[in-house]
C-alpha cells in the first residue's frame, strides 16, 4: 500500500549554524608563485612587532596549507546543526544537504544505517516523480564519476552512476564528495519532498567505496567533538499529526545540552564490528522480565535512525513476546510482527552493556489492528544469515533517547532526553529553507576502488528483501 502523492510545496530547508566564515581556500584567486607574471603591487610599508611578524608568519602557512589542502589543522573546527522533518509519523526524518555550485538546497533522510550518499538525478525515470532531482548542468564544480551506483534496502532499491561535487551540511562542506545519482528508484523508497539519502555509518559499509560525508569532517579533523547527535521527535499517537512535523535536532561536532540532562553513556563499538554503528544487545526486558540473549556477534545491533521499527532475530522476539500475556504471531502479510491485547501496557527496556533504557509503551503500539489487538513493533528479522547484526535497533527506540554517534573511540552513547527538548523543537514548527555559510571545509578523499568496474558487488545485509508494511498512512522504512 502507498501513500497517495501528496501536492508538496514544501520550502526546502536547510539551517546552517553561523560560526566563522571561512572562504574555500581556493577561492583567493592568489597568483601562484611559479610560471606566472605576478604585477608587482605597490603597498603602504607595514610596521609589524615580534609578536605581529608572528602571528603574520603563522597566517603565511596557514593559507597556503589551506589552499593546497595538505594540512587538516588548517582548517577550522567548529560544529554544526540541522533541523529535520518526521515525515508520514515518526516512518522517517529527514534533513537537508546542499550540493554544487552555486549550492542547491536537497531533503535527504539521514541513515546511520548505511554509508553512501546518493541523490536523485534530473534523468530519473522511476520513482522520482514530484522530487526535486540533480541537475548537474547547473554546477560548475560537478564532475563526472566513472562507474555505476546501485544500493538496496529493506525498503527498496537505488541505482545509477556516479559523480563528484561540493556537498555542504549544516555548516561543514566536503569539496570534492563522491555520491550516487540515480535514475532508477523502486516506489515508495523516496516520498516527496525528499530526494535522497545521507548514509552516516562508516566507509567500510560503504557499496561505492567513497569515504561519507560526515567521516571525511571527522577525518579532517573540522569537529570540535568526535560525534554526531540525534534527538528524534514522536508523532506517534498524536491526534491531527500532519505528513510533515518539526522532526527533531541532528548535530555535527557536538551534542546539543538543550535536549538531554545528565551523562551520556558511550558503549563502545565492538572493533570487529565498526561498519555500522553496531553495540552488542546485552539485556532485554519486558515490563521487568528478562529475555535470555545470546553473547559474541549474535547479540550485534545496528544503531539505525533510517529504520523506522525493531527487527530481531526469531528465536528472541518470539521469547520476548511469550512475556506479554495474550500476544500471537501474525500471518499473511504480517508475517514476522506479532499483535498483543491493547489494554497491555507494554514497556521494553534495553541495555547495551550499560545503562538500560526504555521503550514508551506509545512507541511500542504501532497501531490498533481490530478488536483490541495491537500489533508490536518489534519484529522478526533475520539479518543475521547474510552477515549483518543481528538486530536492528531503528527510531521506535532513539525516539526516547538522545542518541550519540562517537567516531573516536568508535562508540555509540545514550543519555535521557531533556523534558522539554520536546516543546523547544516543536515550538519552531516545521522548518523552512535557508542555505547557510560554511563554517569549515575539507578536501574528501576518493573512493577506494575508483577505477572499479563494479563497486556494487559488496553487498550489505541490507540487500536482503525484508517484508515491509504499510500501516494506515505510515510508511515503515529499512534502509
Ligand atoms: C605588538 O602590537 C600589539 C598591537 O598590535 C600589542 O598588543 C602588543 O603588545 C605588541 N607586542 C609587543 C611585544 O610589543
Ligand atoms: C556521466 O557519464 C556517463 C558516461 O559518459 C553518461 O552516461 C552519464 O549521463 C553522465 N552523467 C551525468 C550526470 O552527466
Ligand atoms: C543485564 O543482565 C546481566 C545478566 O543477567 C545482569 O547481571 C545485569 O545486571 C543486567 N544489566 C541491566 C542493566 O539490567
Ligand atoms: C495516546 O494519547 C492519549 C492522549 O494523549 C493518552 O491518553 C494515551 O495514553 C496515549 N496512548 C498510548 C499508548 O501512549
Ligand atoms: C539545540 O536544540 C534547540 C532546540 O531545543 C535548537 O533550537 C537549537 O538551535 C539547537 N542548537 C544546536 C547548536 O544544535
Amino acid at each position: 500500500m502507498r501513500l497517495e502523492v501528496l501536492p508538496i510545496s514544501f520550502a526546502l530547508s536547510l539551517f546552517f549554524s553561523v560560526d566563522h566564515t571561512l572562504a574555500a581556500p581556493a577561492s583567493h584567486g592568489q597568483p601562484s608563485s611559479r610560471g606566472l607574471h605576478v604585477p608587482i603591487l605597490r603597498r603602504a610599508r607595514v610596521e609589524r612587532n615580534d609578536t605581529e611578524w608572528g602571528n603574520w608568519a603563522k597566517q603565511q602557512k596557514q593559507f597556503l596549507e589551506g589552499k593546497y589542502g595538505r594540512s587538516p589543522s588548517a582548517t577550522k573546527r567548529s560544529s554544526g546543526y540541522n533541523l529535520m522533518v518526521n515525515q508520514n509519523i515518526d516512518s522517517s526524518y529527514f534533513g537537508s544537504i546542499a550540493i554544487g555550485t552555486p549550492p542547491v538546497a536537497y531533503n535527504v533522510i539521514l541513515d546511520t544505517g548505511s554509508s553512501d550518499l546518493w541523490i536523485a538525478n534530473s534523468d530519473c525515470t522511476e520513482g522520482c516523480s514530484g522530487l526535486e532531482t540533480f541537475h548537474s548542468s547547473s554546477s560548475s564544480t560537478f564532475t563526472n564519476v566513472t562507474g555505476s551506483f546501485s544500493i538496496t534496502y529493506g525498503s527498496g532499491q537505488a541505482s545509477g552512476g556516479l559523480a563528484r561535487d561540493v556537498v555542504q551540511m549544516a555548516g561543514f562542506q566536503v569539496n570534492n564528495q563522491v555520491f550516487g545519482l540515480c535514475d532508477v528508484v523502486s516506489g515508495g523508497l523516496l516520498n516527496a519532498p525528499v530526494s535522497g539519502l545521507m548514509g552516516l555509518a562508516w566507509k567500510s559499509l560503504s557499496t561505492s567505496g567513497v569515504t561519507p560525508f560526515w567521516q571525511s569532517l571527522y577525518e579532517g579533523n573540522v569537529w570540535d567533538e568526535s560525534v554526531m547527535a540525534f534527538y528524534l521527535t514522536r508523532f506517534q499517537n498524536v491526534t491531527d499529526a500532519q505528513d510533515q512535523e518539526p522532526g527533531g535536532v541532528f548535530t555535527m561536532g557536538t551534542t546539543n545540552s538543550s535536549l538531554y540532562t545528565g551523562q551520556i553513556d558511550y558503549q563502545d563499538v565492538p572493533s570487529d564490528a565498526v561498519t555500522y554503528w553496531t553495540l552488542p544487545l546485552t539485556n532485554l526486558t519486558v515490563n521487568s522480565n528478562s529475555v535470555t540473549l545470546p553473547s559474541g556477534s549474535s547479540s550485534y545491533a545496528a544503531i539505525d535512525t533510517g529504520t523506522t521499527l525493531i527487527g530481531g532475530p526469531t528465536a528472541q522476539v518470539s521469547a520476548l513476546y511469550a512475556q506479554i500475556p495474550g500476544s500471537a504471531a501474525e500471518t499473511g502479510q504480517f508475517q514476522g510482527y506479532y499483535n498483543y491485547p491493547c489494554s497491555t501496557s507494554v514497556n521494553i527496556a534495553l541495555s547495551f552493556g550499560g545503562q538500560s533504557w526504555s521503550i514508551s509503551p506509545t512507541d511500542f503500539k504501532l497501531t490498533e489492528l481490530e478488536s483490541g489487538r495491537c500489533l508490536g513493533a518489534i519484529f522478526e528479522f533475520q539479518g543475521s544469515n547474510s552477515g549483518g547484526p543481528a538486530w536492528i535497533i531503528g527510531d521506535t527506540f532513539l525516539k526516547n533517547v538522545y542518541s550519540v554517534f562517537r567516531a573516536k573511540p568508535p562508540s555509540v552513547g545514550f543519555a535521557a532526553l531533556a523534558a522539554n527538548a520536546e516543546s523547544s523543537v516543536t515550538a519552531a514548527g516545521v522548518p523552512t529553507a535557508t542555505i547557510g555559510s560554511v563554517s569549515a571545509s575539507v578536501t574528501g578523499s576518493g573512493r577506494t576502488h575508483e577505477n572499479a568496474a563494479s563497486p556494487n558487488s559488496a553487498l550489505a545485509w541490507s540487500h536482503v528483501a525484508l517484508l515491509i508494511c504499510a500501516l494506515g498512512t505510515s510508511l515503515l522504512y529499512l534502509f
